[in-house]
C-alpha cells in the first residue's frame, strides 16, 4: 500500500516506518514524506533514505483550509493509500480527516484515553502512574480519539523524570507503528464506528 508520512520535526518515528518498508515483504511502501515544517530534521532523514519529501507550510496558504487542501494534493500526486502522522503536530481539518477517514492513522505518546494533547511525560510523572506507554490509532476529526489499533506498555521508574521516561516510550513507539502500519496495511484491522476491527489472525 502506497503511504505517505507527515511530519513537523525531529521524524524518528517515519525513520522507523521507512527502516520496517524497506523490506520487500513489508505490506506498506512509504512514497513520499510530507513536512509542514521547512526546517524539520526529518526531512533530511527521508532524503537520506531516498524518500521522496515535499514542504507544504501553513504560512504559504492563506487559511487552514487551503493548506489542507494543498496537503490532500499532494497526497493525490504521490497516490497516497495511507496517510500515517508521525509527530505531525498541527490538527487536520474536518472535511481533511473526513476524506482520510479509515485510510489516517497516527501514533501519540500515552495509553490513550489517559492523557490526550501535548506534554503527556510529564503530566503521566505528575499523576503518579506506574505504567505509561504509546498507542496507534485511527484518526478521526477529535484529538487523540479514534479507534485503538494498538498500544505498547512500558513501566515508570521511580528515578525517572521527562528525557528518560520519553526516551523509553520512544524506543516503544519505534517497535509499534511498524507493527501497527503492517496490520493495517495488509488488511488485518479496519476501522469499523467508535472501534477497530480485527481479523485475519491464527489462533
Ligand atoms: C512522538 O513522541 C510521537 O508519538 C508524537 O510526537 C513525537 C514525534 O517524534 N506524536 P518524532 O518526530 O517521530 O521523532
Amino acid at each position: 500500500k502506497r503511504t505517505v508520512i507527515l511530519i513537523s520535526g525531529r521524524g524518528s518515528n517515519m525513520a522507523a516506518l521507512i527502516d520496517a518498508a524497506a523490506d520487500p515483504a513489508f505490506p506498506a511502501e512509504i512514497v513520499g514524506v510530507i513536512s509542514d515544517q521547512a526546517n524539520a530534521l526529518g526531512l533530511g532523514i527521508a532524503a537520506s533514505r531516498g524518500v521522496a519529501t515535499k514542504v507544504i507550510t501553513r504560512a504559504d496558504h492563506a487559511s487552514k483550509d487551503a493548506h489542507d487542501a494543498a496537503i490532500d494534493a499532494a497526497l493525490a500526486t504521490f497516490g497516497a493509500e495511507i496517510v500515517a502522522l508521525a509527530g505531525y503536530m498541527r490538527l487536520l481539518t474536518t472535511e481533511f480527516v473526513e476524506k482520510w477517514q479509515g485510510r489516517m492513522i497516527n501514533i501519540h505518546p500515552a495509553l490513550l484515553p489517559s492523557f490526550k494533547g501535548l506534554d503527556t511525560h510529564s503530566r503521566a510523572l505528575d499523576a503518579g502512574i506506574r505504567v505509561h506507554g504509546c498507542t496507534v490509532h485511527f484518526v478521526t476529526p477529535a484529538m487523540d480519539d479514534g479507534p485503538i489499533i494498538a498500544q505498547a506498555a512500558v513501566p515508570v521508574l521511580i528515578d525517572d523524570d521527562e528525557p528518560t521516561l520519553s526516551a523509553r516510550v520512544l524506543r516503544a513507539e519505534h517497535r509499534l507503528y511498524p507493527l501497527a502500519l503492517k496490520l493495517f496495511a495488509e488488511g488485518k484491522v479496519r476501522m469499523d464506528g467508535r472501534r477497530s476491527a480485527f481479523s485475519g489472525f491464527a489462533e
